[in-house]
């Protein structure tokens, strides 16, 4: 699996991701947050829900996420 693989490799900070919301209107944002947990129901990241990505993602669920391990030239992208 890739994200084992990256963690083997020893690359910093592997479980670092963009979180990409919007706004209801379709206004993005974008910001790094750190990967907690990862199993069947999903990402899993500690955060504020008063914070402006809580508040996005209370009136837009969709949101995108985006590792890069620049090292190994390898980017992964979920959305959902
Ligand atoms: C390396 C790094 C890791 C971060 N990890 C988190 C995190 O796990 N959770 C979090 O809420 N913010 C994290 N932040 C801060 C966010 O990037 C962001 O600035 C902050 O949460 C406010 O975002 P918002 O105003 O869009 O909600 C991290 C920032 C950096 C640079």
């Amino acid at each position: 699996m890739w994200f084992e693989e990256a963690n083997k490799e020893g690359l910093p900070e592997p479980n670092a991701m963009t979180l990409a919301t919007a706004t209801i209107d379709g206004q993005p944002s974008a910001r790094i947050v750190l990967l907690k947990e990862m199993d069947e129901r999903g990402f899993m990241f500690a955060t504020n829900y008063e914070s402006r990505k809580g508040e996005e993602i209370e009136e837009n669920p969709t949101v995108a996420l985006l590792f890069f391990w620049g090292e190994a030239e390898r980017q992964v992208r979920i959305e959902g």
